[in-house]
């Protein structure tokens, strides 16, 4: 006996079709028209979408960053997502300087344990290969694909902090091409962004403005050719993180139409947001707008919807890594630099890229399917377990009811933040009932599941295709 989805139009990254979904344990059974109800229960999505459960690629939850931890846990990210739509994400741990990768793993394996409320991968933030040339950071990267996780991310900014040199990038690049991990790579020149903010605060520009108008885009394009330059000598893909602007997007293109295997996901905060309109008061309320790469210009959101439609941007993630503006962003009230770096999103991704880019007409559903969820599976390892509905994939399903109205608003919304980057967004289209490996979790807009009941997910190294 299972759990028998009826009536419904299923959705995927290939197809649309009008099929009845069978789940059975934790897996889809069967999909096909006039399914016979049997003994099963019966679950009506006449005039519903049946999706694919979102897959968030990048979030950071319970992260310490500037000077403060981000403020949502595994345990209200992960429902914030849930109530989304979004049935797994991928987080960062982050290995600590001189640290080995394992105690970074064990570290956030704990955070999640008892708390997570759906699926999630890790990938793993390198800071340090060690010495004797890296070889024992080297051999960590190898025992971290062992473990599942098949993706690293390198930072080229946050000088001193996070920074890895391009020795360590490249090297790391070249481990990736022998163990079939991917490296994600933040693709900002950290160094040339700090001579800027240097000087910007010695004349006195402390407002969180100065934080967009010391990182030029052109410092995140450098960084982008230079990130896909060494993979190229290296022999392997890499994947750009939360990329935000045109200049950089051009560099992506570029080594596409060359047959490089480069991949890049943006985000919806530069999808729909801007410097004109979010940061345009000029005051120390634009701090919930500081986040790493900044807003950008508004000529910026078509040509990355442009990306996202050609296929040169495969991703559309969150970044998730919420600050509250009360007591977390003001420790930045004297000096941009110190405002902790992130905004808030994991709960929104869906509704605003299914209003903003399916009901706008920029994109059609089954690329909205494929940029949220399929895309992000292939390419970190989790597919066809997860990002699909077929037989035999795990029965994380999303009930869409694409004529749904919700007005986005810290209010209502379930992430723990005191504000929400798209206060008063009005979207079409939301999620009315989600699954996660064939469990009902959330119903209208409330997470019905238990905190813990989420998997940590063992993903495949090169589990996808690189083209
Ligand atoms: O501002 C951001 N993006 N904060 C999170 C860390 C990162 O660089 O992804
Ligand atoms: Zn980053
Ligand atoms: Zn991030």
């Amino acid at each position: 006996m299972g759990i028998l989805i009826q009536n419904g139009t299923v959705v995927t990254a290939e197809a649309t079709i009008r099929a009845d979904v069978l789940l059975e344990g934790s897996t889809i059974k069967e999909v096909r028209a006039g399914i016979p109800p049997a003994e099963h229960t019966t679950v009506d999505a006449a005039q519903m979408l049946v999706l694919p459960g979102g897959i968030d690629a990048h979030t950071h939850l319970d992260m310490p960053f500037g000077g403060t931890t981000s403020a949502d846990d595994f345990e209200t990210g992960t429902r914030a997502a849930a109530i989304g739509g979004t049935t797994t994400i991928v987080d960062f741990a982050i290995q600590a300087r001189g640290a080995k990768m394992r105690d970074a793993l064990d570290t956030w394996w704990k955070k999640a344990e008892g708390k997570a409320c759906i699926d999630y991968g890790l990938h793993m933030i390198v800071t340090d290969l060690g010495s004797d040339n890296g070889k024992a950071g080297l051999d960590d990267m190898d025992e971290m694909v062992r473990e599942g996780v098949a993706s690293f991310k390198l930072f080229m900014a946050y000088p001193n902090v996070l920074m890895a040199d391009d020795a360590t990038i490249f090297k790391a690049l070249k481990q990736t091409a022998s163990n079939g991990a991917l490296i994600c790579m933040h693709a900002e020149n950290g160094s040339v962004i700090d001579v800027i903010v240097q000087q910007a605060l010695a004349e006195g520009k402390t407002a969180p403005i100065y934080h967009a108008l010391t990182r030029p885009t052109i410092a995140e394009a450098e960084a982008v050719q230079r990130a896909i330059a060494m993979a190229e000598i290296a022999g392997a893909p890499v994947y750009i993180v939360h990329l935000s602007s045109e200049d950089a997007l051009n560099q992506v293109r570029e080594a596409r139409d060359r047959g490089v295997p480069a991949f890049a996901e943006t985000c919806p905060q530069y999808l729909l947001l801007s410097l004109e309109d979010n940061m345009r008061n000029n005051s120390f309320e634009d701090a919930k707008y500081v986040f790493t790469p900044p807003l950008r210009e508004k000529k910026n959101q078509a040509r990355l919807w442009d990306g996202l439609k050609t296929d040169n941007l495969q991703v559309v993630s969150t970044d998730h890594c919420p600050f509250c503006f009360a007591d977390q962003k003001t420790l930045g009230a004297d000096d941009f630099t110190k405002i902790p770096n992130g905004g808030p999103g994991i709960e929104n991704r869906l509704q605003l890229i299914h209003h903003h880019g399916v009901n706008s007409g920029k994109i059609t559903l089954n690329r909205f399917v494929e940029i949220t969820s399929t895309a992000p599976a292939r390419i970190f390892g989790m597919y066809p377990s997860k990002g699909t509905i077929a037989v035999g994939s795990d029965a994380d399903i999303v009930i869409w009811d694409p004529h749904a109205d919700h007005t986005i608003s810290a209010a209502t919304h379930n992430m723990r933040v005191d504000y929400s980057m798209f206060e008063g967004f009005k979207v079409t289209g939301n999620a009315r009932q989600v699954f996660s490996r064939g469990e009902l979790i959330v119903e209208h807009g409330k997470f019905i599941g238990k905190a813990g009941r989420g998997n940590y997910l063992k993903r495949a190294a090169r589990g996808g295709a690189w083209r």
